[in-house]
């Protein structure tokens, strides 16, 4: 079950997303059969460890991805077809800014039109004296505030936050997503938030799709996914959501091993060199037919 919603409503339709690389004679797959959509003003989350093809998807979506050998449709049925404004969000705000630029400068740049910096430095509640500073006279904090007004300049349908807390202190992280949640209701976006950390899927997305080795695992509405997973790797990563009210000395439940790279996915199920319930069937290949804990 996917969020549905009828073609005028659907902002994003991805389907059967493919995005492969060669090296010589060898090919990686790192996003591989991914479908999914977002409806107008919908908060919608993919959620997976490092290495499992969110970036790569979510840039996909903006006709990012260059160099690659691309497959599926990636379609924007509410904007009759052709790609709305789409903005992005980073990690590394210190990096995304031009060092040697007032921040001023730098907002106005990603603008359609003309756009008021000060109006959008207050939207993201920083003092308009900000527009003369230089990155480097802000915190981190302050400097994904910044880019958070850059991106509303270009008045996006969709803003896309890729592990935009990930750099920050636990405290700045809730201001930050906080923002992005009040300023994407006032301003009627969807929003499409990569991260690995379930947790913050919880509060701040409607919808999640789990994503491991280049495949949504499952995906479904965020309290229904977090209530009943179904998915090993989902319920692999539900137990290693960091509890605020953990003993300080209780281990930290995780999924043993890495992510593989996808030069080298495995075959049969991805998963199952680390799965905690995985069948001798699930490492065969040509014989699996997806995950016998899913039906
Ligand atoms: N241009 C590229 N060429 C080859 N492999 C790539 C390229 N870009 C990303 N990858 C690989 O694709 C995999 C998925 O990357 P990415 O989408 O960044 O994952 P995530 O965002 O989930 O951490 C990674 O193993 C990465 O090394
Ligand atoms: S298919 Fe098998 S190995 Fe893969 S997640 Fe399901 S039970 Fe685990
Ligand atoms: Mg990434």
């Amino acid at each position: 079950m996917t969020n549905d919603t009828t073609a005028e409503n659907t902002l994003l339709k991805v389907e059967n997303l493919r995005i492969a690389f060669r090296m010589g004679k060898r090919l990686s797959v790192p996003v591989r059969n991914v479908s999914f959509s977002i409806g107008r003003e919908e908060r919608v989350a993919i959620v997976g460890e490092s290495g499992c093809g969110k970036s790569l998807t979510s840039l996909a979506v903006g006709g990012l991805v260059e160099r690659a050998d691309i497959s599926g449709r990636v379609e924007f049925p509410a904007a009759g077809g052709k790609r709305p404004a789409i903005s992005y969000i980073f990690q590394n705000p210190m990096q995304s800014l031009d060092p040697v630029m007032r921040v001023g400068a730098q907002i106005r740049e990603g603008a359609a039109g003309d756009a008021d910096a000060a109006e959008l430095l207050e939207s993201v509640s920083l003092p308009a004296s900000v527009a003369k500073k230089y990155p480097c006279e802000l915190s981190g904090g302050q400097c994904q505030r910044v880019m958070i007004a850059a991106a509303l300049a270009a008045k996006p349908s969709l803003l896309v936050a890729d592990e935009p807390t990930t750099a920050l202190d636990v405290t700045t992280q809730k201001e930050v997503l906080d923002l992005i949640d009040r300023i994407s209701r006032e301003r009627h976006m969807a929003v499409l938030l990569i991260t690995h950390n379930l947790g913050l899927v919880a509060k701040y997305s409607d919808y999640v799709n789990v994503m491991y080795a280049g495949e949504i695992v499952e995906h479904g509405r965020v309290e229904d996914v977090i209530a009943h997973p179904r998915h090993p790797y989902t319920k692999g990563l539900i137990a290693a959501v960091p509890r605020l009210d953990a003993r300080k000395d209780a281990p930290i439940a995780s999924i043993p091993g890495v992510v593989p790279s996808p030069w080298a996915w495995p075959e049969g199920c991805a998963f199952h060199p680390r799965c905690p319930v995985a069948r001798k069937s699930c490492g065969e290949s040509g014989s699996f037919k997806g995950c016998p804990e899913m039906v």
